[in-house]
């Protein structure tokens, strides 16, 4: 399947109406493989947020049978989107008989999905302690966060380095973020924030497991082997110059988890910033 987006067709003001209780509407929907989406939505006045951090959206449910009363559906999802955009952007899972996403995934430009404007999550800058190089490390959908830290003026100011790895099933599943990775080394206005060569720090890893690709692999497996080392030319991950963000599915981020304890790593949180945090991504 190939990329498709849905821009608005209706007029503003009809598709600012609210109808839920703290709805906002969908302004462009992307699909990108059979089993992944992104989508754009209106961003509430006040919300202020840090990158990396989520919050909990969704849609009401169907009619209860007996009842007939609808209850609001909600899931947490990584804000892909940088503090200072206008909207919120999410990247999402399409699950067939996911309770949400089952529905999510229908959505169009003018639609309105609920979003509870208080934005959480320890994928941010304040939960790790001062560093030379941030390791991004992704599966599927965790590379949300990453796409909203990626467009942080913050992680370039505060890093020498910054590698960001994704492990998906398919090449299709990595091109959300090939294309932001793209867009971010063309990006004027991040470069007159942060500064001429900015993206010169930023180096891409995308990994493929189940089709063919130029680098294949698990990156547990890649790290393991040195691999991964090998090719970007670093040394393995060091409590002295190393940081790093996990977000994937569970078994990964236990693998890496234990993977960074041998490194001597150890995890951080909002009140006490270390070398590494970790969030699960959202699966329905
Ligand atoms: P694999 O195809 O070998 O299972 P999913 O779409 O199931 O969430 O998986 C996303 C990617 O994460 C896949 O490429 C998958 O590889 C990989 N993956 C799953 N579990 C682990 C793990 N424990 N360590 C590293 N990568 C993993």
């Amino acid at each position: 399947m190939t990329k498709v987006t849905d821009t608005p067709t209706a007029p503003a003001a009809e598709r600012a109406k609210p109808a839920l209780p703290d709805a906002q509407t969908v302004t462009q929907v992307t699909h990108w493989t059979d089993r992944l989406f992104s989508f754009r939505v209106t961003r509430p006045v006040s919300l202020r947020f840090r990158s990396g951090e989520f919050v909990m959206i969704g849609l009401m449910s169907d009619p209860d049978p007996a009842t007939g009363k609808q209850k609001p559906l909600l899931r947490a999802y990584s804000i892909a989107s940088p503090s200072w955009d206008d909207e919120l952007e999410f990247y999402s899972i399409k699950v067939p008989d996911g309770p949400l996403t089952s529905k999510l995934q229908h959505i169009q430009p003018g639609d309105q999905i609920i979003l509870r404007p208080k934005p959480v999550g320890t994928l941010v800058h304040d939960a790790l302690l001062p560093g030379k190089r941030l390791w991004l490390f992704a599966t599927g959908t965790g590379f949300a966060p990453f796409a909203s830290l990626l467009r942080d003026p913050q992680t370039y100011e505060d890093y020498e380095e910054i590698i960001v790895t994704h492990t998906c099933r398919t090449v299709g599943e990595l091109q959300y973020g090939a294309e932001l990775i793209a867009a971010i080394r063309n990006d004027e206005m991040l470069e007159e924030l942060i500064g001429e060569g900015f993206s010169d720090k930023l180096r891409y890893y995308p990994t493929t497991t189940r089709e063919e690709s130029p680098k294949m692999g698990r990156i547990t497996d890649l790290m393991r082997s040195g691999e991964v080392f090998n090719e970007l030319g670093v040394p393995p991950l060091s409590p002295e110059n190393d940081r790093a963000m996990i977000c994937g599915n569970l078994a990964f981020n236990l693998e890496l988890k234990a993977l960074f304890e041998e490194y001597g790593l150890r995890e951080g949180a909002n009140s006490a910033p270390r070398e590494y945090v970790v969030e699960k991504a959202f699966l329905d």
